[in-house]
């Protein structure tokens, strides 16, 4: 599903280069449940990004369901996204639009037929526990409502690869629970799951293969 091979990303900044991945191999198979953890700074986000090709490695390679990242085209940058949910820690909802059409619209996106619309919209917030908030608006929800909303809008496509960056990074401890079962449940329904997090509790509470970067060096990979 996932294959990194000696990864590294520097970053210009004016004339200075940082350095925010050095030599990363990986792996990571279908269906898999990874924690990946380090302290700020350490090149969670720039992993991730790699991932779903918001940016390109500076050397080594990165295999996503078995493609080469960096050789895409742009048609195929397109469909690989489309096999990708990315959730953040900012729910990033669009203000203006109810809970409903914040989800419809990435269907709507891509020319999903209308009669599909409904069905699936409502399938993806009964999977995150939020269809009696369909019809509400951002700024009425609560931050884990808010954030279960942008979780559905990331699954509603049905991709196979989930990357959560510090998805609770805004919650507290009960809301965070809550959406770690509800990323629990969209793993069990197959999909590959990355969660990114600084917060060393949350690591421990979850117990899974955990791969820990540190200063960009992948230090440790287990569980
Ligand atoms: N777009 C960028 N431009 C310059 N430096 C960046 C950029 N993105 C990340 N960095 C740097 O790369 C390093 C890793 O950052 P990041 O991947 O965001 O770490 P994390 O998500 O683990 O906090 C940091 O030193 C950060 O400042
Ligand atoms: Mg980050």
């Amino acid at each position: 599903m996932i294959e990194l091979h000696r990864v590294s990303k520097v970053f210009s900044v004016g004339p200075v280069k940082v350095p925010a991945l050095s030599d990363v191999s990986l792996r990571i198979a279908k269906g898999e449940f990874v924690v990946l953890t380090g302290a700020s700074g350490a090149g969670k986000t720039t992993l991730l990004r790699l991932l779903y090709r918001d940016d390109v490695p500076s050397d080594g390679e990165v295999q996503v369901l078995g493609e080469d990242v960096a050789s895409l085209r742009r048609s195929e940058v397109a469909a690989l996204r489309r096999s990708i949910g990315v959730v953040f820690q900012d729910a990033k909802l669009l203000p203006a639009r109810t809970v409903y059409e914040n989800v419809a619209f990435v269907l709507r996106v891509l020319g999903t037929p209308k009669r599909e619309i409904t069905p699936r919209v409502f399938d993806a917030l009964r999977t995150v526990g939020i269809s009696a908030r369909a019809q509400a608006y951002p700024a009425q929800l609560s931050q884990g409502e808010a954030q279960r909303a942008s979780l559905a809008r990331a699954i509603v496509r049905q991709p196979s690869l989930l990357l959560a960056d510090e998805p609770t990074g805004n919650l507290d401890d009960a809301m965070e629970a809550e959406i770690i079962d509800v990323i629990k449940d969209i793993r069990a329904g197959g999909t590959t799951v990355i969660l990114a997090t600084h917060q060393s509790r949350l690591v421990r509470a979850l117990r899974r293969r955990t791969i820990t970067l540190d200063g960009g060096y992948l230090l440790k990979d287990e569980g």
